[in-house]
């Protein structure tokens, strides 16, 4: 999830416009920083690692000439961060004649990338995007019957249009080139993408808050769509056909505060409603570097999972997957706890699976030092290409959630699960411990796991709200769930006390009788977790101690299921049809927002809890 935003002004100076609306897009992307524009035919271009705030000066960005240009804020996808890395991304041609700023995955720009190769182009850059310009290049390369031939207007929307067409995965891109120095082309595929209007110039952006100073008229673009922006005019064209399409400007009345959070009250709220997109992207991860993992797990002895909080109960959830699909053993362990646990058993057999989302949490990273030293493999799951995790892995992936402002994890847990879900069921394929129909049925539910999340947001979201009106005095929370639904109890339990400051207990349900059912007492809150899996019969049995002792039972189970909401206080649906090892996903959402909610109901600020800090970088 990166930034873009460009301008065609009638007078001025775009580079400062450019750089202040990078800087309010900076919660997409902050690793590093470009600008290209173009003034008297010349193509200028600053680019650099680092962060908005210093980027700029350093290079003088707001210096660059002239009245049109294209900008960039990255988070790193594909290439860590650098200079070489950071957008815009050119053609061969030196000095560069067209630019490409794209915020998205393409998810085949290595199959591009070699067909480019193979026909004489150069690559600069380890990133996805920077097939685009080198596939425009080539399109205008072949339409000039020869090189100095003139390029009429279509030939250069032509090149842009053929790129685009071949590409796959997810974009927002825009595209400015002396071939047409007066003109912008952008062009979206599920990347957010917007235009600013005004009566003199002409804006495109990733979102809102980039344009709302600079004018509240906006037009949103679609999927497939491509705009030609020039001379104070916009155009969409249908990218599968060219047919224009007409579209009136709508009137956004936000704050530029609101807007960053598109509306939402909280960054919180904002990256619970982004999950469906973030696991979309999940599951576009690059084929190597899963199979690559899957090969080192499969080869392993002792395979030792190593995280903390949130990421550390995705490891839970992934021991389960593992064990059922692949018959792979694996032992998730509180990272800071390692040291003490394994620090004397690790050896050059195992395999460490270090699970962060920052990437910078110092006792993930001091446990995977402490095995690194005994010569145990290092891999890595993170959200930050370029953190430390990335550096100390001998391989890793990306989980592609993009970055997370809120200081709770939500986004990042179900992505984290997700890219987890993927291995385990790749390492079941190879192994072959479960039949290719099996694996296909899977394959199936997995890639609809984004439409079953939004539609539990979507559905659900009012009555969790009323849930947390109803319960916000309860002093004290049970969370229960049986198997892999122990992580997710667990998860639920951490976003209630580290935003509504409510203490709370999980522990797997089967536990009630050994202690803790002792707390039991009229109108106790007990959530229990209860996808129909192996373990329903005993879970109900669970419920049932827990009302016969006056328990209020809040229960999340699959729509329709009777039996248990006829004995519960209270319920939330979900889609049917989950497996078990993927229902940590879509499970854990109506406890991420129930958090949510009762923070609002308790006066807390879902953003910024009290004590916490995003990353950890402490031991
Ligand atoms: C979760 O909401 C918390 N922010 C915290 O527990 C977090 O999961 C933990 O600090 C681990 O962070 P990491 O994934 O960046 O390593």
């Amino acid at each position: 999830m990166c930034g873009i935003f460009g301008c065609i002004l009638k007078n001025g100076s775009a580079a400062p416009i450019i750089h202040a609306s990078l800087k309010r897009l900076e919660y997409r992307g902050y690793d590093s920083v470009g600008v290209a524009t173009i003034d008297n035919g010349k193509l200028f271009v600053k680019k650099d690692i680092g962060k908005i705030d210093d980027v700029p000066t350093e290079l003088n960005l707001d210096d660059l000439p002239g009245r049109i240009g294209i900008g960039h804020t990255r988070w790193a996808t594909h290439g860590a961060p650098s200079q070489i890395n950071a957008h815009p991304h050119f053609g061969c041609s030196d000095p560069p004649r067209i630019a490409v700023v794209h915020n998205g995955i393409i998810e085949n720009f290595a199959d591009l990338k070699r067909e480019l190769e193979e026909r004489g182009h150069v690559f600069r850059s380890k990133t996805d995007t920077e097939v685009i310009a080198h596939l425009i290049e080539d399109g205008l390369k072949t339409q000039k019957s020869t090189p100095e031939a003139a390029v009429s207007s279509s030939d250069f929307e032509k090149a842009v249009t053929d790129a685009v067409k071949r590409l796959q995965g997810s974009y927002a891109i825009a595209v400015t080139s002396l071939e047409e120095p007066d003109k912008i082309i952008c062009a979206r595929n599920e990347s957010p993408l917007v235009l600013g209007i005004n009566e003199d110039s002409l804006y495109f952006a990733s979102d809102i808050p980039a344009v709302l100073p600079l004018t509240n008229k906006a037009v949103f673009v679609e999927n497939g769509e491509l705009v030609i922006l020039k001379n104070g005019e916009f155009q969409i064209k249908k990218l599968v056909d060219g047919s224009i399409v007409a579209r009136e400007p709508k009137l956004i009345d936000w704050t530029p505060e609101m807007a960053e959070k598109q509306g939402y009250l909280h960054f919180m709220l904002k990256e619970i409603h982004e999950q469906p997109h973030c696991i979309r992207d999940t599951l576009r991860l690059q084929d190597k570097y899963l199979e690559l993992l899957t090969t080192f797990l499969d080869r392993s002895k002792e395979v030792i999972m190593v995280a903390c909080g949130t990421s550390y109960h995705a490891c839970l959830a992934a021991s389960y997957m593992f064990s059922k699909l692949s018959f792979l053993a694996t032992h998730p362990v509180i990272a800071s706890e390692f040291p003490e646990q394994h620090g004397k058993s690790v050896n050059i057999d195992s395999t460490i699976l270090a699970v962060s989302q920052s990437g910078e949490t110092a006792d993930t990273l001091a446990a995977v030092e402490a095995a690194r030293l005994r010569a145990a493999t290092i891999l890595g799951l993170t959200n930050a290409v370029g953190s430390t995790l990335t550096r100390v892995s001998r391989v890793y992936a990306v989980q592609q959630s993009g970055p997370e402002i809120g200081v709770a994890a939500t986004k990042t847990f179900t992505s984290q699960l997700s890219v987890l879900s993927q291995l385990a069921i790749r390492l079941a394929k190879k192994r072959g411990k479960v039949s290719q129909e099996e694996i296909d049925l899977l394959d199936e539910k997995t890639a609809k796991i984004p439409d079953i999340v939004e539609k539990i947001v979507e559905t659900q979201e009012e009555k969790l709200k009323a849930l947390a009106k109803k319960y916000r005095d309860k002093k004290c929370f049970f969370f229960l769930g049986r198997g892999i639904s122990y992580a997710t109890a667990l998860e639920g339990r951490l976003k209630l006390m580290e935003i509504a400051y409510v203490p709370s207990i999980a522990f797997p349900a089967g536990e009630s009788k050994h202690g803790p059912i002792s707390l039991i007492e009229s109108g106790f809150p007990v959530i229990f977790i209860c996808p129909p899996d192996g373990t329903r019969k005993t879970l109900i049995g669970n419920i049932m101690e827990m009302k016969a002792r006056g328990a209020s039972v809040i229960a999340i189970c699959e729509e329709g299921d009777k039996d248990i909401m006829k004995m519960v206080d209270d319920y939330i649906e979900i889609t049917s049809g989950i497996p078990e090892v993927l229902s940590p996903i879509p499970y854990v959402v109506p406890l991420q927002l129930f958090a949510y909610y009762m923070a609002i109901e308790r006066g807390c600020d879902p953003d910024m809890p009290r004590n916490l800090a995003k990353s950890v970088t402490v031991k």
